[in-house]
């Protein structure tokens, strides 16, 4: 254990609630990293507490160049459950992330990145060469009729055309809405409908685990263009696979560029457009479009990049996140390129040739600040420590992780073997809807505790409420909540979907507290007058699959579409690597003939045809009742109780108690709960 970082709780000058509390794992930052960190004060908390909307001003000045300077009576204009903020500000993001750099660091390296295959040479592209790329594609776009406000959807790797046509979509003020490459291309037709995009740029393939991944050839198969009615596709060749192409609708990117002008006058977006649309998973079966602002949202996601992962010019920084998830769109595209970084973009698999290759690509260039997912750091120790044995993880200052919480066990082994007992790791919690981080210690101040993501963000009032809205004690559990102003970097709303806006996030505890959907713990621990808090995960219909966020309702409707089928619901069980993964209750039809095996078979295929291979579920039980209350809803918690050997509380609300027997013979239930009926050995003990 290291000296430096590893200095226990009574050094480290942190408020305990707590007498007892000096046995616990907490680490401060170490001295250097005090002096590097842009913030190292403590005192910050109690500043931008004070007054958040100063707070936010001034960094929005600092952080952002605006076309036009917004209200300086207005910093936010609140009509809950909409806000705005800066009100009046015109900017555009592609000209923050690019122009303004190009004067002092034209020729300095924006994104490096590494293909997967091993013998294809890394690029190298600089703040001038994206520029170049970008103000071209952007009026390629343009020509291909897009305009300020059109939707346009992406379903491409991670390839340096990507944010290239991210950033071009962000010049003219058009929506970008990136869909992840492990969905399926139903997943493609569902968002292109729903947000009436006409256009789709693609790749005719990439690699990853040494396919190739054919795109453009898995959206014709599927017909999806022509089912959408879209006018254009572009694609990019990427893999030079074979592609069919649709005269007139259907253009190779390379041949397009070609003849682009040079230079595209950056849209003026201001507080009232939208930035872009981003879809994710909630309690319905359709995903739903996040809207987030421009300017705001720019805010957030440059100061967290300065607060949180503490990201300095000279700083080479690697998220992990695919850019089809809010990680990174924030993290590994916008973020780095507003503070002007250097940010490294890999596109394959974390184990491809073997499970070294992340640890390979830290040392091969140097990363310093290294952000990723519990679900990886937990697949990659599992693979055992002779694969980091010999790398050279002297480069990393910063270690950071997002996505589910992350368990003790793995964080010690994370901060410990990959940051040498050297570097802080943060553990960063928000969400799509955020926009950008909302809780994390901060490196310079800290403190680290394996497990705890930490206090929110100077500026931002957040609790933990009980079902009535109180706020609980500190080391209770309730819900995590955000109150006025907000932070500007939260979503604008659901494109479309007003009402589902309010009901997700607005009806629990009413138009002046956001509802983030997660539980939460009050740790008694403070920094700043903050509350430490530990997320505990979803409390709704959600689930996140090795990082992944998913909809138990999403999984259903698929599988409820199958003729066989009679009812399905999805709960989320606990896995050893991926955090959880997909359990499906499956009643079917009276004289199926068919196995359970190939039943499995269609579930699967089903799946991962209209979803995709992130959410093949990992187990289907055949019941033949589910637990349902009075009015025919199914009673969801005794089946996550079931599957996760835990309480499933109170019984009596179900109309139906007699079949939890069978379902607890079934999943083999071992929880603490005795089910009458049941003989399995779990509630022995109890009795
Ligand atoms: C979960 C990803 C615990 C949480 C940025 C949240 C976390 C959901 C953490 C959002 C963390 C994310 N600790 N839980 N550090 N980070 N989550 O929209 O349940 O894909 O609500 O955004 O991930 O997932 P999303």
């Amino acid at each position: 254990m290291s000296v430096n970082v590893g200095r226990r709780l009574k050094e480290a000058g942190i408020k305990w609630v707590e007498e007892d509390a000096e046995n616990k794992d907490v680490y401060v930052p170490t001295d250097e990293m005090k002096e590097k960190a842009y913030f190292s004060d403590e005192r910050i908390y109690a500043e931008a507490n004070n007054n958040p909307e100063e707070f936010w001003a001034k960094q929005a000045k600092e952080l952002i160049y605006w076309f036009d300077e917004w209200d300086a009576d207005k910093v936010v204009n609140l009509e809950p459950p909409y806000f705005n903020w800066f009100v009046g500000n015109g900017t555009n993001l592609s000209y923050n992330c690019l122009d303004r750099h190009l004067e002092e660091n034209r020729n300095k390296a924006a994104i490096i990145w590494e293909p997967e295959p091993e013998d294809e040479a890394h690029e190298v592209l600089t703040y001038m060469d994206i520029y170049r790329e970008v103000n071209k594609f952007a009026n390629v776009l343009k020509h291909l009729g897009v305009k300020k406000g059109s939707p346009v959807t992406i379903w491409m790797p991670m390839i340096p055309e990507t944010a290239i046509a991210a950033l071009a979509c962000q010049r003219i003020g058009a929506w970008h809405s990136i869909v992840y490459t492990a969905f399926a291309p139903h997943a493609v037709r569902e968002r292109m409908e729903d947000a009436g995009s006409k256009i789709l740029i693609t790749v005719d393939g990439f690699y990853r685990r040494g396919k190739i991944i054919e795109l453009k050839k898995r959206i014709d198969e599927g017909e999806i263009l022509e089912k959408v009615g879209a006018e254009n596709c572009v694609v990019v060749r990427r893999a030079n696979s074979e592609v069919g192409m649709k005269e007139g609708r259907d253009h190779y990117y390379d041949k397009l560029m070609k003849d682009a002008e040079a230079y595209c006058e950056p849209e003026v977006i201001t507080s009232n457009d939208y930035g872009f649309l981003l879809y994710t998973s909630g309690t319905t079966g359709k995903p739903k479009a996040v809207m987030h602002s421009c300017g705001a949202y720019s805010v957030g996601v440059a100061l967290t990049m300065k607060l949180v992962a503490d990201l300095h010019p000279d700083d080479l920084f690697w998220s992990t996140a695919d850019i089809g998830w809010i990680t990174g769109h924030s993290y590994a595209l916008y973020g780095p390129l507003l503070i002007g970084a250097t940010v490294l973009w890999y596109e394959g698999a974390p184990d491809y040739p073997d499970v070294s290759r992340w640890w390979g690509i830290i040392e091969k260039y140097g990363v310093t600040i290294f952000y990723t997912a519990p679900t990886a750091i937990r697949a990659l120790r599992a693979a055992g420590d002779e694969w980091i044995e010999g790398h050279d993880f002297s480069s990393l200052r910063l270690l950071a992780s997002v996505g589910e919480p992350i368990d003790p066990d793995t964080w010690k082994w994370f901060f410990e073997k990959i940051g040498e007992s050297r570097c802080p790791l943060v553990d960063t919690y928000w969400q799509t809807e955020t926009g950008g981080i909302l809780l994390s210690s901060l490196p310079g101040i800290g403190p680290f505790v394996p497990g705890v993501a930490g206090p929110a963000l100077p500026g931002v009032r957040y609790d933990v409420l009980d079902a009535n809205g109180e706020p609980v004690k500190q080391e209770e559990s309730g819900y995590l909540v955000v109150k006025p102003p907000f932070i500007p970097s939260m979503l604008r709303g659901l494109y479309k979907n007003p009402e589902k806006y309010v009901e997700e996030y607005w009806s629990r505890y009413g138009t002046d507290t956001y509802f983030s959907g997660d539980g939460a713990i009050k740790t008694g621990m403070e920094i700043g007058g903050q509350t430490l808090i530990k997320v505990t995960g979803r409390i709704d219909d959600v689930m996140e699959v090795a990082g992944h966020r998913l909809g138990t309702a999403e999984l259903e409707e698929v599988v409820q579409d199958l003729e066989e089928v009679v009812d399905v619901a999805v709960v989320g069980k606990q896995d050893a690597i991926k955090g959880e993964v997909p359990a499906l209750f499956v009643v079917l039809e009276k004289g199926v003939e068919k196995s359970n095996e190939d039943m499995d078979r269609e579930i699967v295929k089903a799946v991962r045809d209209k979803v995709g291979p992130v959410a093949t579920p990992e187990v289907t039980y055949y019941v033949s009742d589910l637990p349902e209350t009075e009015s025919g809803k199914i009673i969801r918690r005794f089946l996550k109780g079931l599957v996760r050997n835990e309480l499933l509380g109170d019984m009596t609300t179900a109309r139906n108690p007699e079949c939890l027997k069978e379902l607890a013979e079934v999943t083999q239930y071992r929880g603490p709960q005795k089910i009458p009926g049941y003989t399995g050995t779990a509630h022995l003990g109890n009795e």
